[in-house]
């Protein structure tokens, strides 16, 4: 009976979430937290999902992407549908990630690239990617993308909405520290905010975006330098930018300050905002830091850099 395994990482944005929605760059990263994905032939013609992680023990495909806990990986099914024709299996999922750290996509490129080896169907990252983008939109109906790039290419990643993600070069050992604010963001709600101050204030959010991606213009730079004071620098930029469009949070603002007060250079919200993550950069200071965070009641994480798909 043919097997086989495959994984891939969750991620977290660096720098120019929401301005990368209006075509501006960004840069986000993965890190070393994944997701499994095993798919086992079946001697029947059924197609299984077995996600224990979300409760889902046995699930039939169906291609209706109606069922919450399996929308990504029935709207991947979807599309590998279009390349051959479907046999019998069980797809089973098993997760290291913590919540927050993009379980949706780190799946949606695992389930690819092991539909891909299953059927034999040599896909390559590109192919991986726009597919998780699609599969993004079908689920999400918006979604940079930003989180599939960063799941199957792995890395420090450079993405402008629509072109090819750009693996960065970045110091071995990034002295990033992740802090979870323990309340789930609702991305969706936070774009329409988002949104809705572009229609009332164009002018002025389009400047505050073109700010951003000045900044993120300087990153690559710093990162290559292993700059780490010039990248610290422009995350308190790129942060105070996000709060000045009320993206930020009590919890979040908590959690930036005792990193700073615990030796941080430099903190700011990733991802959507009002929730989730908070990253501080924090050279030699990475156990004060984390500590902080934990005494404050987040969550904190040793933000190691990931490698992207691969087979188990
Ligand atoms: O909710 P998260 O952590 O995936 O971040 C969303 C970031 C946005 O720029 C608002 C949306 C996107 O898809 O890039």
């Amino acid at each position: 009976m043919r097997e086989v395994k495959t994984s891939a990482p969750g991620k977290l944005y660096f720098f120019g979430e929401h301005a990368v929605l209006a075509g501006k760059k960004s840069i986000a990263f993965a890190i070393d937290q994944r997701i499994y994905c095993e798919i086992k032939e079946r001697s029947d013609e059924k197609i299984v999902f077995h996600f224990p992680e979300v409760g889902v023990e046995y699930r039939e495909y169906n291609g209706r992407l109606s069922d919450k806990e399996t929308s990504f990986a029935t709207a991947a099914i979807n599309c590998i549908k279009k390349l051959t024709r479907l046999r019998g299996m069980t797809i089973s999922t098993r997760s290291e990630m913590h919540p927050g750290f993009g379980t949706s996509s780190a799946s949606t490129v695992a389930i690819l690239g092991a539909l891909s080896e299953f059927y034999g169907l040599g896909l390559s990252k590109g192919d991986i990617f726009n597919m998780g983008c699609q599969v993004v939109l079908d689920v999400q109906g918006e979604g940079s993308g930003y989180d599939i790039a960063c799941s199957t290419y792995g890395g420090v990643i450079e993405y402008v909405r629509g072109g090819l993600p750009k693996q960065l070069k970045h110091p071995n050992n990034l002295p990033m520290i992740i802090g979870y604010t323990k309340i789930k963001a609702d991305t969706t709600k936070i774009i329409n905010h988002v949104l809705s101050l572009k229609q009332r204030y164009p002018e002025q959010i389009s400047t505050i975006f073109g700010i951003i991606e000045q900044i993120v213009l300087l990153v690559e730079d710093a990162l290559e330098k292993g700059d780490f004071r010039m990248l610290g620098e422009l995350m308190n930029m790129n942060h105070g930018l996000l709060a000045a469009l009320d993206l930020s949070s009590p919890e979040l603002e908590e959690l930036i300050w005792v990193s700073k007060k615990a030796g941080a250079i430099g903190a700011k919200l990733s991802g959507a905002g009002r929730g989730d993550c908070m990253i501080a950069l924090a050279p030699g200071k990475e156990k004060e830091v984390s500590y902080a965070i934990n005494s404050m009641g987040g969550l904190a994480f040793f933000g190691k850099v990931g490698d992207g798909l691969r087979t188990e």
